[in-house]
């Protein structure tokens, strides 16, 4: 394909995991149960997208010339993301029994923060990767600086 996907594909985990996030510390400040329950859904539905996500990332991945600046960056961007994304998957983990959903205890909210750190760092190599080295824009793919 001519036009990369990924770009259409991440605004899905970054929105819902952002979002998750803000419930998981929202939770904490209100004895409103549906709020940790939202949280949870949010999660749910970041953690999968994030896959199709990464499936696309891949793909764009192998079309950089190995050897090129912009390779290096773009390992460093997948490997915060899988970063994000473990933390994230194992924050939705701890508060899952089962198929239900349960309010989030102190530590799963802690890692669903570290997830949205990572998952800003990952979204700053990102964007370093399309606006700096043209990945995705530009014919000759990661072959600057
Ligand atoms: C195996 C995992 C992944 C790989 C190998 C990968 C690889 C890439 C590559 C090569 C680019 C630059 C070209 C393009 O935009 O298509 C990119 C950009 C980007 N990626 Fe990923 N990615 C992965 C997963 C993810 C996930 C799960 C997210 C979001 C949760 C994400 C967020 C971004 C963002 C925000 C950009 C910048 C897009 C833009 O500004 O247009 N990536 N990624």
């Amino acid at each position: 394909m001519k036009h990369p996907i990924h770009p259409m594909l991440v605004h899905f985990p970054i929105a819902t995991w952002f979002l998750a996030t803000i419930a998981d510390i929202a939770s904490l400040f209100t004895n409103n149960e549906q709020v940790g329950w939202v949280a949870g859904v949010l999660l749910v539905i970041g953690t999968i997208t994030a896959l199709f996500a990464m499936m696309a990332g891949l793909l764009e991945l192998g079309k950089i010339d190995a050897q090129s600046p912009a390779a290096k960056i773009a390992n460093q961007h997948m490997i915060l993301i899988m970063t994000s994304w473990s933390f994230y998957a194992v924050s939705l983990f701890m508060r899952l029994n089962g198929t239900q959903l349960e309010q989030p205890g102190l530590i799963a909210i802690v890692l669903s923060v570290i997830g949205f750190a990572f998952l800003c760092s990952a979204g700053w190599m990102g964007g370093k990767l399309v606006y700096e080295y043209g990945v995705g824009i530009q014919k000759d793919l990661g072959n600057h600086k």
